[in-house]
């Protein structure tokens, strides 16, 4: 995040076990240098520095990518009409390179220019909104698409979110606006608390912050006099000054949101905020920020699992030493097992994805049963994905066609009546699939599975029109 996310915040969520980015855009080498430099004091050496060139002075991202390529930044990241010949040499020059994209085609583009990381930006992100999808179309259409490592950005504010996004495929999850109410982050107090103020439906989607950027390029933030039309055109010829940051002036329409350097009128200036924003309560320190996401992420996986999410060592050594007699003893084979725990993901995935939209269109009288739905179908995502590459095999990044039929219906209650056989086949293939499993504790996990989808079928039964 640029402005906000300095070496205060990048060493917090450092210390926690994340991974942090110094948010760069147009600042002084100078400034590129300190940053890092104060990292490397603190013993951080995993860390990136993103650059937005588009938005740059060509000598000054000269500059910038020259010192960072000096300073043997282990990772750079790149946002908005990335530049190929950037990519290339800064992988020729052993740079890891993440890539934040907002559609498939731009995906498929950054990779072939040689990007080692993929962040696919929903729809939902705070700040400068890439694309059109929302996330969770978004990620299992690149997921499918590519053979880099994707994470997902946009709208993420908890640990239940983290799981989500791993459900659908994505590799890992980038938090911005839930690290602006930290301690460590360089935003205005202004804007941290009118952040944990904030409810769902507060952040907007808008062109009228537009000055230091290509124009048309759009911001999510949280709605205010100017996204209301009080502040006057935005696209006038006349530049006010509302503010000021470290003597340069911050202009009315300008894309500067209010740092803890800035003075002025902070109530007109960009407060950007990801759809998320309704989720942050609190301003906390970073690391217990990340602490309590992964914990509760940790927490949802673990409940009654035997081989959750936290779980490193294989499921069972004994599994491939049997192997050869499985078949043989009707048992299921690692390959036959493989195969049933994708196709059981690919349904799983296709459920969650079906839940997540209606968590957004569900009647209020709706909500709690299908965010309590989303979280189950989320955690056994989670550990199948888990368990498949416990067995060595290659999770699939596939969606199971039960999401397009799903869709197709509009009638909540007829989807959730739809729901409710989906809930069925899985747990007719669990039965299925039990008897076959050699393995103690893939076994425990599948009868967990199977239990809290019978328990769940029990639930969509009492809420759709499905007769019992
Ligand atoms: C305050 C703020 C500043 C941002 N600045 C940048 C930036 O300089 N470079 C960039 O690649 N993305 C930037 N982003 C977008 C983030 O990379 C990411 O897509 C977004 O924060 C994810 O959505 P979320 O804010 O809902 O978590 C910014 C986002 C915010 C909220």
């Amino acid at each position: 995040m640029g402005g906000v996310a300095r070496s205060e915040l990048v060493a917090a969520v450092s210390a926690a076990g994340a991974f942090g980015f110094l948010g760069m855009v147009r600042e002084p080498v100078a400034r590129i240098r300190s940053e890092v430099e104060a990292l490397r004091r603190r013993g951080f050496k995993r860390f990136g520095v993103n650059l937005i060139p588009a938005v740059t002075d060509r000598e000054l991202l000269e500059a910038q990518v020259s010192s960072c390529i000096a300073l043997h930044v282990p990772v750079i990241g790149l946002f908005w009409d990335i530049p190929f010949t950037l990519v290339r040499r800064l992988r020729d020059a052993g740079i890891i390179v993440a890539c934040q994209v907002g559609t498939l085609a731009e995906a498929r583009s950054v990779e072939h220019a040689g990007a080692h990381i993929i962040i696919a930006q929903g729809i939902e992100a705070g700040g400068h909104v890439r694309g059109e999808c929302p996330l969770d179309e978004l990620i299992p259409g690149i997921v499918g698409q590519t053979t880099l490592p994707v994470l997902a950005a946009g709208g993420l504010a908890d640990g239940a979110d983290l799981l989500t996004v791993l459900a659908l495929g994505a590799q890992g999850a980038v938090f911005g606006t839930a690290l602006i109410a930290t301690e460590e982050s360089f935003a205005h107090e202004y804007h941290k608390h009118r952040l944990v103020a904030a409810v769902s439906e507060d952040t907007v989607l808008t062109d009228a912050f537009h000055i230091h950027w290509p124009g048309g390029a759009k911001v999510r933030v949280l709605a205010n006099s100017v996204t209301r039309g009080e502040r006057g055109n935005p696209f006038g010829k006349t530049r006010i000054a509302i503010g000021a940051d470290e003597g340069r002036p911050i202009y009315l329409f300008s894309t500067d949101s209010p740092l803890r350097s800035t003075t002025g009128d902070f109530e007109a200036m960009a407060l950007y905020a990801g759809a998320g924003a309704g989720r942050i309560n609190a301003v906390q320190a970073a690391t217990a920020k990340i602490h309590a996401i992964a914990a509760q992420a940790a927490g949802l996986c673990a409940s009654g699992v035997a081989s959750g999410l936290e779980r490193k060592e294989p499921a069972s050594p004994a599994y491939s030493a049997h192997e050869m007699e499985d078949g043989d003893m009707g048992y299921a084979t690692r390959d036959e097992l493989l195969a049933a725990l994708n196709e059981l993901l690919e349904a799983e995935r296709a459920g969650a994805r079906v839940i997540l939209r209606m968590t957004r269109e569900a009647p209020q009288a709706l909500k709690a049963i299908v965010v309590g739905l989303l979280r189950d179908e989320a955690r056994w995502c989670g550990i199948l994905t888990r368990t498949i590459h416990q067995l060595l095999g290659t999770p699939s990044g596939k969606t199971g066609t039960f999401y397009e039929k799903a869709m197709a219906i509009s009638d909540m209650a007829e989807r959730l009546a739809l729901l409710y056989r989906g809930q069925g086949w899985i747990v007719r293939k669990l039965e299925g699939l039990l008897p076959r499993v050699r393995d103690d504790a893939l076994h425990a996990d599948l009868a967990a599975m199977l239990k809290s989808h019978r328990d769940n079928i029990e639930l969509v039964a009492l809420h759709s029109s499905e007769p019992v």
